[in-house]
């Protein structure tokens, strides 16, 4: 297992790109299991979990290429409809095939995917819409058995929005007989990636980027290729990373309107953001401490979260930040205090004491954005901050030590 060695209190300066999306990529790659044939994907991030999900794919009977960020998926052998625990335990979005499984071959077996380091997270959205559709849902032996002669169009209210439930029931919905209507959905940008990407296959979605899908039910899709959008959540990573320590960076590739609240709030606390059509360029020092509040897109991304907190520790006064997605996305807290950090928890709100002087120290990640989190808190911490179980970063974000040691740091990777 890697382990990252940090010596931090250098500046990040210079030009960096952004990856592929990881969370637009997986969909997209479950999505090819609605239409037999050949799709290529491109600016595919070279990730875990975009290798887990392939691997899944060829279980259920694709071939899967992955070169250079271009990922070529043959559906024409797919008949296998069971996506099994030993993969799923390792990935939530296994759960993503549950939908176009039951869309194409009117079943589907999917392991139940357990409570993980972010607290419970149930898919009784993903069920009930399911259900709503017309599926039988059953749960035996730790697997969801979904089963539907046939799917029909509904309404269906999500309770709140659920960008896992929404993905699964989009992709269930288009190929259904007669018109499904969708509302309370997640609009992230990801969300908006997928419906496109089904339209680019002949499906029938409007309402694209608000929060009610219709979708008109068709017969048949074919396959399609597609660029995948920018990641907006390594974006924010590379600036907070940038901001930590006070250096002056231009992240390219990128999308900045997706980024809205994110770049909002590093202006709130002082910082100068410039954006271009696919840049942003950061600069400037902390001076405020700031209030954020996470929730669904646009608000405030959940993903950077910690990240934020991790800056924030850094910059004088109180600042608060809310978690309203997750219920325990706060594992990183300990591990920060363990640099120095001041931040108390109170049920689902976190208080930074910000300013304190952060040291090195051996830490361990326990997700992917508590991985980032720590990684960027090691920036600014004085000597040297040795981070283990660095394979939960390396699920989202593509070598993320040699982009930042392109832009100076000093980050080691090393074998354990
Ligand atoms: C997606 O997870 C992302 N994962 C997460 O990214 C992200 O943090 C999250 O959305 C929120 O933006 C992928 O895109 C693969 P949700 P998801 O369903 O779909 C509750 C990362 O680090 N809920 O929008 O699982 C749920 O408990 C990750 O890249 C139900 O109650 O999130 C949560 O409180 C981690 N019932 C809220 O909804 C359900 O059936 C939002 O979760 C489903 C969800």
């Amino acid at each position: 297992m890697d382990k990252f060695i940090v010596l931090g209190e250098k500046k990040l300066k210079g030009i960096i790109s952004v990856s592929g999306s990881k969370n637009a990529g997986l969909p997209i790659m479950a999505a090819s299991l609605l239409a037999d044939g050949h799709y290529i994907l491109k600016n595919v991030p070279d990730i875990i979990d975009i290798r887990t999900m392939a691997k899944l794919l060829r279980i259920l009977g694709a071939k899967v290429e992955f070169e250079n960020h271009e990922l070529k998926i043959n559906t024409e052998n797919c008949s296998y409809y069971e996506a099994p625990y030993d993969l799923v335990k390792t990935m939530r979005a296994s759960i993503y095939v549950l939908g176009p499984l039951l869309a194409r071959f009117g079943k589907a077996k999917v392991s139940f995917p357990g409570g993980c380091a972010l607290g419970a997270r149930p898919i009784n959205l993903h069920l009930q819409g399911l259900q709503k559709l017309g599926a039988n849902i059953e749960i035996e032996h730790g697997y969801i058995y979904a089963t539907a002669k046939k799917l029909n169009g509904t309404e269906v209210i999500f309770e709140k929005k659920s960008v896992g439930a929404t993905t699964n029931i989009l992709m269930a919905s288009v190929l259904v007989d007669g018109i499904t209507i969708l509302r309370n959905v997640a609009c992230e940008p990801e969300i908006n990636s997928l419906a496109n990407f089904l339209n680019k296959m002949g499906a029938k979605i409007e309402g694209i980027g608000t929060d009610c899908l219709t979708i008109s039910g068709v017969k048949n899709l074919h396959p399609a290729d597609v660029t995948l959008i920018p990641d907006r959540i390594e974006t924010g990573t590379l600036l907070l990373a940038a901001a930590i320590t006070k250096g002056n960076i231009n992240v390219k590739n990128c999308c900045p309107m997706d980024l809205g609240i994110v770049l909002e709030k590093l202006k709130e606390i002082g910082f100068s953001i410039e954006t271009e059509n696919d840049s942003i360029k950061i600069s400037g020092k902390a001076k405020n401490p700031i209030e954020i509040s996470t929730n669904p897109y646009p608000a405030f991304p959940t993903d950077l979260q910690a990240p934020f907190a991790a800056l924030l520790s850094t910059v004088k006064g109180i600042s608060i930040i809310d978690e309203n997605i997750f219920s325990d996305r706060f594992m990183y807290i300990s591990e920060l205090q363990r640099l120095g950090a001041d931040i108390k928890l109170d049920k689902n709100r976190i208080v930074i004491h910000g300013g304190t002087k952060l040291t090195g120290a051996p830490l361990m990640a326990s997700d992917i954005r508590a991985a980032a989190a720590l990684v960027i808190a090691a920036l600014a911490s004085e000597g040297k901050t040795e981070i283990s179980r660095v394979y939960h970063l390396d699920r989202g974000y593509e070598r993320l030590e040699s982009k930042l040691a392109q832009l100076g740091a000093d980050i080691e990777r090393i074998e354990d």
